[in-house]
Parts: C-alpha cells; sequence; structure tokens
C-alpha cells in the first residue's frame, strides 16, 4: 500500500529544469521527500516524480503558463521513488539566467488540508473526463 509522505512547514522542495523540463538542479528537500538522490534527479525530465492520479490537464495549465512567460500555481501530487505519494503547493516560473539561458523554476511547500481536498475532488472529476 503506498503511503502519504507529509510535509511539514519548514519543507521548501525547489528543481530546476530546462525548457524542456528536464532536471538541472534539486535542493537537499527534492531528493529527501521523493527519496531520490540528487545524481538519480540529475538529467531526468521532471515527470519523474509523476503519480497517476494527476489528470493530464493539470500538467497542459503549467506549461502554457510559464512557457507563456507566467507564474503558475496549483497543487500537485507526486510520487516517490518507493511509490509512496506527497502533497504540494507548487509555484511554477521561467527565470532568464545571468548567461542569457532560460530556465524553469519549482518551489513547492506544504498545503493545507483544505487545498488537498479540493484538488483531490477536483482530479478525480477531471479524470473521469478524459476516458
Ligand atoms: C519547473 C517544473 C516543475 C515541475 N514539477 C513537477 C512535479 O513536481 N510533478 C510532476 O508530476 N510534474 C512536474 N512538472 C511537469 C512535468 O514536466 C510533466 O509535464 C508532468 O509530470 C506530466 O508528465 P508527462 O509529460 O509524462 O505527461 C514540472 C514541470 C516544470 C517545468
Amino acid at each position: 500500500m503506498s503511503k502519504e509522505v507529509l510535509l511539514d512547514k519548514s519543507i521548501m522542495i525547489v528543481s530546476e529544469t530546462d525548457m524542456k523540463g528536464n532536471i538541472l538542479y534539486a535542493n537537499n528537500d527534492c531528493c529527501k521527500i521523493a527519496g531520490y538522490t540528487k545524481e538519480e534527479l540529475i538529467g531526468q525530465p521532471q515527470n519523474i516524480v509523476r503519480h497517476a492520479d494527476m489528470p493530464k490537464i493539470a500538467f497542459k495549465g503549467l506549461w502554457d503558463t510559464v512557457l507563456a512567460g507566467k507564474t503558475w500555481n496549483g497543487i500537485v501530487k507526486n510520487k516517490t521513488k518507493h511509490g509512496d505519494y506527497y502533497w504540494v503547493n507548487a509555484t511554477a516560473y521561467p527565470v532568464v539566467k545571468s548567461d542569457g539561458s532560460h530556465r524553469l523554476i519549482s518551489v513547492r511547500k506544504m498545503p493545507t488540508k483544505a487545498e488537498i481536498a479540493w484538488a483531490e475532488d477536483l482530479y478525480k472529476q477531471l479524470r473521469k473526463e478524459e476516458y
């Protein structure tokens, strides 16, 4: 049975990707919560933590928003290396580095119980509509 990995308020999960979503940087909390080493995460696509309960349309919203140069915020259910799951309140946004290269950043914090309940209901509905 998969278990929920609970975040606490001190956790801040940060990753940086290239414009295709390949991970270039992951902070310690990112590795600790997802159960991977830094070496295992760097170079992998960000969907390495994708949970099957997440509807496709949620990520379409994320990608459309960041590629339009804007900031996206949403509640995301992610999967750990060991098959457990964790909910995050994620904020993703594009940046231009000092060398001119474009990157995407995501910062994830502990969501509230109400945000999780809202997202669970919404995603259940959206998944039904996918079939
Ligand atoms: C900066 C950034 C952070 C992302 N973080 C996550 C994440 O935490 N979990 C996740 O499932 N997808 C995340 N994504 C979206 C993935 O790139 C991907 O679109 C998603 O996992 C759906 O996988 P699929 O492309 O195989 O359908 C992120 C994308 C970007 C650009």
